[in-house]
């Protein structure tokens, strides 16, 4: 990791930070649920839509025609970003959720059956869940989960004894959205691909993409997902990186305008090759263009030095709030990025965001969509303090004096 570089400057690009919440300052600590947006992302929608706005990829005018170079472009970019081999490895999704649908509907329904088996972790977000119970339900497929250690780790020796004969597919999270933790993803595909290369593996890279430079091919996975608008782009827009030869292999799972290369009733429907197959109908089409607005902004500063500056401050969050009688921590102490998760013995997590909210702190209290995980803790919710970018020091003085006077209240 790279020397703390000083990101202050950079907090004038979100306008929505200078803002007021319930009469105070608002403390964003919310990222790792949805990122606020730089001014440069908020332009590049109305400027689209003020200046040469068009469906992509029909017209043969000019509006059209630029608007459609505008989008293919982004791909170009999100192949940079994740150091993909060809931008024709690149389909647009919603968001996560729905890159791990269309993963486990065409990629699943096509290559799973009775009695296969398909390894998770058991900090999985419910979009890397759920999905795979569809098919457990559907194809008798056996879902096998990888144990999370009291230090907020995988079991790595765990996982290796579920490893089998009938291991056809491993779903990973990279960074945990509940807890932080920076999994070893490599040494899992490794051993993975070892056991057997014919396993196919996906990772979900969603908090990874934001928190750090992300290589695709280093990790040696198949697929690898994210989402926009946690990387300071805009709602609705998502990535689904595939290597070219499973995109060649796999179904489309959707079919409608703008995927196809033919349709007729007589001779039935050929589908267009490459990332199309899997783009149904009209796309996002600033949400994907502002998308390429937050992934040069992100490239400008350097997410070696967004990493650092985020590490410096998680740092610096965590001690200050061990100096708070009562918090017990979720997230890893070390290999850990921008989170800081905790319950207290003396209030319910709920009751202590309430009054954070009074105090303008914003944070997420609950399952973070992760509720087997808190199962596995036996607790129902965690307080989450969560950095982005322009987080600083009074951010985290907020929450952690905020936490302070819910003890006063409650405790
Ligand atoms: N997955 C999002 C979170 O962690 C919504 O809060």
């Amino acid at each position: 990791m790279s020397a703390s570089k000083d990101l202050s400057k950079y907090r004038d690009d979100f306008p929505i930070l200078s803002k007021q919440m319930n009469g105070k300052p608002v403390a964003y600590l919310d990222s790792a649920s949805s990122a606020q947006k730089p001014q440069i992302v908020l332009d590049t929608i109305n400027d689209l839509y003020h200046s040469s706005y068009a469906n992509i990829h029909r017209g043969l005018y000019s509006f059209s025609q630029s608007t459609t170079e505008a989008f293919e472009a982004v791909r170009e970019k999100v192949a940079h970003l994740i150091n993909a081999a060809s931008k024709d490895e690149i389909i647009f999704t919603r968001n996560t959720t729905d890159a791990i649908n269309l993963v486990a509907s065409s990629w699943g329904e096509a290559n799973l059956s009775e009695g296969d088996e398909v390894i998770i972790s058991e900090m999985e977000h419910h979009a890397n869940i759920v999905p795979w119970q569809f098919l457990e339900k559907s194809k008798g497929i056996t879902l096998k989960i990888i144990p999370v250690l009291d230090d907020g780790t995988l079991d790595f020796e765990a996982f290796k004894t579920l490893l089998s004969e009938r291991t056809k597919f491993l779903g990973l999270v990279y960074i945990s959205n509940a807890l932080g933790t920076i999994n070893p993803i490599e040494d899992y595909m490794k051993a993975a691909k070892a056991h057997n290369p014919d396993i196919i593996t996906l990772i979900d890279g969603t908090q990874a993409v934001v928190h750090k430079p992300v290589n695709v091919q280093k990790i040696g996975c198949d697929f690898f997902t994210f989402t926009g608008h946690k990387l300071y782009g805009p709602n609705g827009i998502g990535v689904l990186w595939a290597k070219s030869d499973l995109i060649d292999a796999m179904p489309p799972y959707q079919g409608g305008g703008d995927m196809i290369d033919k349709v007729s009733f007589k001779s039935g429907t050929i589908f267009k090759d490459g990332p199309a197959k899997f783009e149904a109908g009209t796309p996002p089409i600033a949400e994907v263009i502002a998308l390429g607005a937050a992934i040069d902004y992100v490239q400008e500063i350097g997410l070696d030095h967004i990493a650092a500056h985020e590490e410096d401050l998680r740092q610096f969050m965590q001690s200050e709030l061990e100096t708070i009688e009562g918090l017990k921590f979720y997230n890893p102490t070390e290999n850990t990025a921008a989170i800081a998760s905790f319950t207290a013995d003396w209030a319910h997590a709920s009751d202590i965001a309430m009054i954070l909210d009074q105090c303008g702190v914003a944070v997420r209290t609950g399952h973070h969509c992760c509720m087997p995980l808190m199962e596995r803790y036996g607790i129902d919710a965690t307080v989450r303090g969560s950095l982005g970018l322009y987080s600083n020091k009074d951010d985290i003085m907020g929450l952690v004096n905020g936490v302070k006077k819910a003890k006063e209240m409650l405790g």
